[in-house]
This record gives structure tokens, C-alpha cells and sequence, in this order.
């Protein structure tokens, strides 16, 4: 029998062009720039058109991108009132957004067109819709009419527009470019995979971003970043309350979790066994932002229970290596924009949807079903018995 891999970690199933994961020196390349050097600088649309043609758009070239995914903004009225009735229900943003991307599709004038042009007007189309998807469905759960797209701006920018009705400033715009770039691709990660998968069965590019939806919505993958800022505010609630510092606060806290069994949200990563450097990012990313806020306290007080947290899981744990990951600093960035916590796993696919649709790309052109074994544990020759007998 072959040996059994869990979790298959380790196992190299492709190759990619698109982004580099080194867990060992803690290095991120997407399409052959360190992320450091690519994710502060580059426009969302830059980073998508790198990874769908492999090098930077001319000026020309992003202008034409950008007029383009302006208007694939305008979604099915269907796909509308679906994430509308979402929120209606209370239902999970993730729920939603899974929802409406299915519905994209109603918009495509070739639905049967399998040919590169066709799935790459497919896949803009979803990355263009994921904004209005995830805007409409949180103004619906405000009791919000929901805000058209605004043609003046570009991606990231509508979608703070289509938030809230007003334009951001422009440190909110370039923390929420950074962080899209810095997560919109990340090698074979579960939803990156799981979309792989379903589109090497030569299923279509929705099918896959759709799945790939869904893979991204589970805490041990996307859903982080909302509990691991709950867990700061937390902290500070204890500390106010006990009147104790953040520090000792902090401490305590991770610990007591640590005791209990708790998975510790932003901390740990199944590839990174050094510090994650889109964290470094997304914290040099949040220290731009809230440099001079009255709001600054949050950003000092997540920094001491990073700290704090790291040192709790070295005692606990020692040997294990485990490492603030990504989630940790999205948490910072994303609230210093000003976006509640239940929009951090949507607002994360909406970085993640063009490393969706390029890794979908090139499966197509890879053409190779991936389909593993089990090994199986179950019994033989059982023989049936009527229902009388059972
Ligand atoms: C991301 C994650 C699933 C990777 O885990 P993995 O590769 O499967 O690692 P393992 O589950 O094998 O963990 C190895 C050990 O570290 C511990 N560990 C890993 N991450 C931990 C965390 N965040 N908090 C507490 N303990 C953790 C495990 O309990 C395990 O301990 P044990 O050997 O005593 O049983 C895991 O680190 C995790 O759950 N992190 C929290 C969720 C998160 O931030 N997700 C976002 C990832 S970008």
C-alpha cells in the first residue's frame, strides 16, 4: 500500500507560474516579484493582469483593464436579490457571496464558449462582481439601499464607494490595494486547489471559483482574521476590567487558550515555518494607517499580544514553530479601514479571486484530472442481510 500522506502537505501536484510559497526562509514571490517589493507599489489591477499575461500591464494596457472590470461591476438583478435575501436571513457573507458568484454567469454572452479569450472574460467578470456582491449584500444587512458602482474609481476604491456611499481617503485605498495584493495568490492553498480540482474534472471556470468560495470560508483557511481581532479587543476588555495591563492581560489570556485546547487565530501556517512575510507587510501596511489616529491605541495593544501569544505557544508548544500568519495583520488593516470584522473573509476573496481565476487558467491548459486515492479502512465481503434480520 502507498504510503498515506495526510492533509497531502508536502505533496507537489503542479506547476505554477504564478506565485512562489518558501516555508523555510519565509519568502512569497508572486509571478516573480518578492511580495515586499510588489504588494505596496502595484495596483490591484496590475498584480491581475501579471498574473493572467506573466508581466506588468503598459499604461495603455491597465487603462483597457480597468475600463473593462468597470463594467463587469453590474451584476444580474438576480444575483442582486440574491445576496439580498441573504442578508434578509442573516445569512453567512461567504453564504452569500457564494450565491451571487454562481449567478454571474447569467451575464455571460457565451456560455458555451470554451476557448482561453472566453474563460478569461469569465474570470474578470467574476473578479469585478465580487465587490458589488459583497457591498450590496452588507448594505442589505444594514438595512442599507444598496450604492451603484462608481465609474470614476477603480477596484479597490469602489469598493470601499460601494460600502459606504462615499468615497475613502487615499491611505484607506492604498492599505486595502496592499492587502488585496498581498493575498491575491498564495500556491496551492485549500480553495486554490479545491478550484484547481473541480476545473481538472474540465468542469467550467465558475464551478471552480465558486467551490473555491467555499473552501475559503472555513476558519482554518479564510475565516481567521475576524476571531483573531475579537481576541485583541478581548484582551482589552479584560485589561480595562481588571485594570491590568495589555501585557500580563495578554499573557494570561493565551495561555488559559492554550490550556484549553484553542487554535489561536493568526498564528500557525501548514507551509511557514518562519515568520509569514505578508505579515511583515500588512503591519508595515497598518502602521502607515494608523500613524497619527486618536485610534492608534489598537495597533500597540495587537502588537503586544502578538508577543505575548508567540511566547505562550513557544512554552506551550516548544519545538513547533509556530508563527504570527497573515490573518493576524489583515485583522489590523481591514479595521483600520474601517471594515467590520464580518467582512474580513469576503474582502479576503476579493484578493484571492484573480489568484482564483489564473490558477484556474492554467489548469485548463494543464489538463490533467487530479484525482488521489484513500486508503481504504473499511471491512470485506460483508454480506447482506434483509432488513427483517438487522
Ligand atoms: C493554519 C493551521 C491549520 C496549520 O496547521 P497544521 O499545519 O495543520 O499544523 P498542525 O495542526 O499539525 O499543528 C502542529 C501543532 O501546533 C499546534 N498549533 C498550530 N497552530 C496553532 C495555533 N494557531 N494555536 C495553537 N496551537 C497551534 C497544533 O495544536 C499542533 O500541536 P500538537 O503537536 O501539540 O498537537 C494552524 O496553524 C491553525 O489552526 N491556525 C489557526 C488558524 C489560522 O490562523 N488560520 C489562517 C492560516 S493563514
Amino acid at each position: 500500500m502507498s504510503e498515506i500522506i495526510p492533509g497531502l502537505e508536502g505533496i507537489v501536484v503542479s506547476e505554477t507560474r504564478l506565485s512562489r510559497v518558501d516555508g523555510e526562509a519565509g519568502r512569497l514571490t508572486i509571478g516573480g516579484f518578492p511580495i515586499e517589493e510588489l504588494a505596496p507599489r502595484a495596483a490591484y489591477e496590475e498584480v491581475l493582469f501579471l498574473l493572467c499575461h506573466d508581466r506588468l500591464p503598459s499604461q495603455a494596457e491597465l487603462a483597457a483593464l480597468r475600463s473593462d472590470l468597470r463594467q463587469r461591476r453590474v451584476v444580474p438583478p438576480v444575483a442582486i436579490a440574491a445576496v439580498q435575501e441573504a442578508a434578509e436571513r442573516k445569512l453567512h457573507p461567504m453564504d452569500a457571496l457564494r450565491m451571487g458568484a454562481s449567478l454571474v454567469s447569467l451575464n455571460d454572452s457565451a456560455p458555451r464558449d470554451e476557448s482561453r479569450g472566453a474563460n478569461l472574460s469569465r474570470g474578470l467578470s467574476l473578479v469585478a462582481a465580487f465587490p458589488t456582491l459583497v457591498a450590496t449584500y452588507w448594505r442589505a444587512l444594514q438595512g442599507e439601499q444598496a450604492v451603484a458602482p462608481n465609474p470614476e474609481l477603480d477596484h479597490a476604491a469602489n469598493y470601499l464607494y460601494m460600502l459606504t456611499g462615499e468615497a475613502a481617503d487615499a491611505a484607506a485605498v492604498r492599505a486595502l490595494e496592499t492587502y488585496l495584493n498581498t493575498v491575491i495568490d498564495h500556491g496551492l492553498n485549500a480553495s486554490t486547489f479545491a478550484a484547481r480540482v473541480i476545473v481538472s474534472t474540465r468542469s467550467d471556470l465558475t464551478s471552480a471559483i465558486v467551490g473555491a468560495i467555499g473552501a475559503l470560508k472555513g476558519p482554518l483557511h479564510g475565516g481567521a482574521p475576524g476571531p483573531a481581532l475579537d481576541m485583541v479587543f478581548e484582551i482589552q476588555a479584560r485589561s480595562l476590567r481588571n485594570t491590568t495591563d495589555i501585557k500580563s492581560e495578554a499573557r494570561a489570556w493565551a495561555e488559559q487558550a492554550i490550556g484549553r485546547g484553542d487554535r489561536l487565530m493568526g498564528f500557525g501556517h501548514r507551509v511557514y515555518k518562519v515568520r509569514d512575510p505578508r505579515a511583515d507587510v500588512l503591519n508595515r501596511a497598518a502602521a502607515d494607517l494608523f500613524k497619527n489616529r486618536d485610534d492608534r491605541a489598537i495597533y500597540e495593544d495587537a502588537r503586544t499580544v502578538e508577543t505575548e501569544v508567540l511566547a505562550a505557544l513557544e512554552r506551550a508548544k516548544p519545538g513547533r514553530r509556530i508563527q504570527t500568519n497573515v490573518e493576524f495583520y489583515t485583522a489590523l488593516v481591514l479595521h483600520g479601514i474601517g471594515l467590520d470584522t464580518e467582512l474580513f473573509s469576503p474582502t479576503f476573496a476579493i484578493g484571492r479571486a484573480g489568484g482564483w481565476m489564473a490558477h484556474v487558467l492554467e489548469q485548463i491548459d494543464e489538463d490533467r484530472l487530479i484525482r488521489p486515492r484513500a486508503a481504504y479502512i473499511g471491512d470485506f465481503d460483508r454480506e447482506w442481510v434483509a432488513m427483517e434480520g438487522r
